[in-house]
């Protein structure tokens, strides 16, 4: 997808990535920009900024959400990029247990990184459908392939976000609706709060610039997923262990389900001692993740 002359919306547009997405696309002569997002002030302030609209939206409203994509279409016509990119992090609470965070947070992770992204593809789907054309960015994270420790809700609900974006995918790829995931490990926003990103942190911490960059990049080659990866990689941890394991099962184009587990990724230290973490395996796993749901998806219309 070229973006000139465009009809794009961000959610989550006010700041971080979504902010970056946005200055991004506004260079890259989109036609119209609707900046959606939770902080109305300061997505109106960047819509002043880049000559877009803001919108002060909470996405886990369905019908604010509809009602947002109805005035989009009304103002500018047809809705080419929708980019749902709304997020938020908890760590779990006490002693880091993957049940610790209450109900509520489990919820309200659930509701902003999926539902979230059904009511934006239900409220846009008709249109893109009857004119055979639409695109839909999912902002997701690496979590959504590996894992991200202490944050069990986070990167259970961004798989889930995974899960959606491919049954959208190859749902719809035959009625001419693209997705691409953007699944990047650390990125210097607010989220991150001035950390070293921990375990997503390990090979680097990326800007919301070259974020922007490779999803121009992802959507002109039209990929399933946007994956970055950080050349930087001499990171350490405070943090008292890290894990990552990932695990697919795509039975459609490998046959079987192809579990990751490597121990020697897992790097324990007793609590608050600094210990160096061996950086590129993240990478190595995210590549092979990525080429199996790069298949998956690519393969998917002869389902
Ligand atoms: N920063 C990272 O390291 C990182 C890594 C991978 C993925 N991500 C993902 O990138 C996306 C953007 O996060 P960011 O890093 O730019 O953080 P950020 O906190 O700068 O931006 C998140 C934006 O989402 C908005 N938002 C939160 N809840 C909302 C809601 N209910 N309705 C509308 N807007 C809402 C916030 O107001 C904020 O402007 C998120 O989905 C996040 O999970 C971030």
């Amino acid at each position: 997808m070229e973006l000139r002359d465009k009809v794009v919306v961000v959610t989550g547009g006010a700041s971080g990535i979504g902010g970056g997405l946005c200055r991004r696309f506004r260079e890259e002569g989109v036609r119209g920009l609707v900046i959606a997002d939770l902080n109305g002030d300061s997505a109106a302030a960047l819509a002043n900024e880049l000559d877009g609209t803001g919108y002060s939206l909470d996405v886990r409203d369905e019908a604010a959400v509809a009602a947002m994509v109805a005035e989009t279409e009304a103002a500018f016509g047809q809705i080419d990029l929708f980019c749902s990119n709304a997020g938020i992090l908890n760590l779990d609470e006490g002693d880091y247990w993957a049940t610790s965070s209450p109900n509520d947070v489990w919820q309200r992770n659930w509701e902003v990184h999926v539902m979230a992204h059904i009511y934006a593809a239900r409220a846009c789907l008709p249109a893109m459908i009857s004119r055979g054309e639409g695109y839909f960015l999912h902002t997701v994270s690496a979590a959504g392939l590996l894992t991200q420790p202490y944050t069990a809700a986070y990167a259970t609900t961004k798989h889930a976000a995974i899960g959606f974006a491919e049954s959208l995918a190859i749902t719809h790829g035959d009625d001419g609706v693209k997705v691409s995931c953007l699944c990047p490990q650390a990125v210097d926003t607010a989220m991150l709060g001035g950390t070293d990103g921990g375990a997503a942190g390990l090979d680097g911490i990326l800007s919301p610039e070259q974020v922007a960059e490779a999803v121009i990049e992802g959507l002109r080659e039209e990929r399933f997923l946007i994956l970055l990866i950080s050349r930087s990689s001499s990171i350490t941890s405070t943090r008292r262990k890290t894990t990552i394991v990932g695990s697919v099962a795509c039975a459609n184009c490998v046959g079987a389900c192809a579990h990751l587990h490597s121990p020697d990724i897992c790097s324990r230290a007793p609590r608050g001692q600094t210990k160096p973490l061996r950086a590129g395996h993240p990478q190595r796993l995210l590549r092979l993740l990525c080429r199996v749901r790069e298949h998956h998806s690519g393969g998917s219309h002869s389902l």
